[in-house]
């Protein structure tokens, strides 16, 4: 490639910014703008606002040899990008539809400044149709600027590992030079693998090489918001079969394991529990619901599926409350407030409905999460207590659950957890203890579908 290639990126959230740092330290040029003015300058010292591994380091390291600009204003930037990543947020109305202001202001702010010859890459996820309405708006502007839909599948926790070792990368669009810019811009990433993960200290991962996939727009954002539906159904399938195994005295591990082994079906996402949370599993079911009937298509399996999901953490307090005989005055602790390990977020988190349904039900609840109190703390009711370390939150506790499958929590001595306690309930709500070793303390174990 002659010209420097030259890249500007909206939102610095787990997509952005993970996106920002990894082409700022394979020779890019990176603008990145954040609007939220904390956030931005917590970035310029180096350091994300979100826990991530390695994100840290890689930033630092972007921003030590000049790769990486981080401004709130992106007019300047984009007169000189030759490629304009959208990364920004895409929440749920009440509705459950998708809120995508941010987007259409990024596309206007697109429209308005960008070189002729830029490439405009939505990252957000968007509803199918969102991409032809914002290559229309270009055209009634004159804009000449080419769209291509390239949707991310990066999971939190994982964020650097994913996109080094991706199992495919999607773009879709009218322009295939336009295509294939962006699929270099990628190869480039993969090329530099084993230095950008030594950069960031995270491990090499043994991997198959990653597919690229070139398709229409429409097929490329429906791409996205279905392998998130369909991973978000095998979840609630799972806790659907976990809850007649409670009834039927079976053990849900061992029948996914089993149903799991079968090549056609996989054991992945097939763990049972307290259910899936986070910025997008609950925001892309309810999205796909709403954009189908936009379309005049009903989503009966998908409606189904987010119902089953949003019993889970009622589901597991009624365990909890039928074993304590009564929740009120009991001392419970809630281990895990973000949605899932290896990450700080605790938008939607089952831990966080899970503290709050048994703090309404007049318990005594007590909380810890490694890297999540701060977050989660908007969210938790008034009456739950936040703890520092585990230790604290379990002592004298009549119950402890496990909500979040942490490796602090995993690896603890069940024990020495079993004398702080003045109880004997241990509820595995992410059914990732070996029940044989939780009774050999004297406990009484609880799964979710393991009787
Ligand atoms: C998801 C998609 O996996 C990713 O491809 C997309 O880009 C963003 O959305 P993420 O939300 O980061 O990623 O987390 P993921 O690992 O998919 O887990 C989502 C939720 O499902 C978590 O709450 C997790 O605990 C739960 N889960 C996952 C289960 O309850 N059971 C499972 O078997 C797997």
């Amino acid at each position: 490639m002659a010209r420097k290639q030259r890249a500007t990126i909206f939102g610095a959230g787990y997509v952005g910014l993970t996106t920002a740092v990894l082409f700022a330290n394979c020779g890019v040029e990176v603008t990145l703008v954040e609007v939220n003015p904390e956030r931005l300058k917590s970035l310029r010292a180096g350091k994300s606002f979100f826990y991530e591994a390695g994100i840290n380091e890689l930033l630092q390291n972007a921003l030590k040899q000049g790769s990486l600009g981080l401004e709130n204003e992106a007019e300047l930037a984009l007169k000189h990008a030759g490629v304009i990543f959208s990364c920004v947020g895409t929440p749920d109305y009440p509705d459950g539809s998708s809120n995508l202001s941010y987007v259409y202001e990024v596309a206007d702010r697109v429209a308005a400044f960008a070189s002729d010859d830029a490439v405009f890459v939505q990252k957000s996820t968007v509803p199918v149709g969102t991409g032809e309405k914002i290559e229309a708006s270009f055209k009634a502007k004159s804009c000449p600027v080419s769209y291509v839909s390239n949707p991310e599948f990066l999971r939190e926790g994982t964020a650097i590992q994913d996109s080094l070792w991706f199992d495919r990368v999607v773009v879709g669009g009218t322009n295939p030079k336009a295509c294939q810019t962006v699929i270099e811009l990628y190869k480039r990433i993969e090329e530099n693998r084993d230095k950008l993960a030594k950069i960031a200290g995270i491990p090499r991962v043994d991997h198959e090489p990653g597919h690229y996939i070139t398709t229409n727009r429409n097929s490329a954002e429906l791409i996205k918001v279905t392998a998130n539906a369909f991973l978000a159904l095998k979840i609630s399938f799972a806790n659907s079969i976990a809850k007649l195994a409670d009834q039927a005295d079976a053990d849900v591990n061992d029948v996914m394991d089993a149903v799991g082994a079968d090549r056609r079906i996989g054991r992945a996402f097939l763990n049972a529990g307290r259910g899936y949370g986070g910025g997008c599993f609950p925001k892309d079911v309810s999205g796909l619901i709403a954009s189908a009937s936009d379309h005049g298509v009903d989503m009966p399996i998908m409606i189904a599926a987010s119902d089953v999901n949003e019993s889970m953490p009622g589901y597991i307090a009624k365990k909890v409350q039928e074993n304590l005989k009564s929740l009120q005055g009991k001392k419970i602790a809630v281990l895990g407030l973000s949605f899932k390990s290896g990450t700080s977020d605790a938008r939607k988190s089952p831990g966080v409905s899970l503290a709050n349904s048994l703090d309404k039900g007049k318990a005594d609840v007590q909380v810890y999460d490694p890297h999540a109190n701060g977050e989660a703390k908007e969210e938790l009711r008034n009456g739950v207590k936040i703890c520092n370390t585990m230790s604290e939150a379990i002592t004298k506790c009549d119950a402890v659950i496990i909500a979040t499958d942490w490796p602090e929590f995993k690896t603890a001595d069940i024990k020495s957890m079993a004398s702080k306690m003045s109880g004997s309930l241990f509820v595995d709500a992410m059914n990732c203890f070996d029940k044989n070793k939780v009774k050999d303390s004297g406990l009484k174990y609880v799964g979710v579908g393991r009787t």
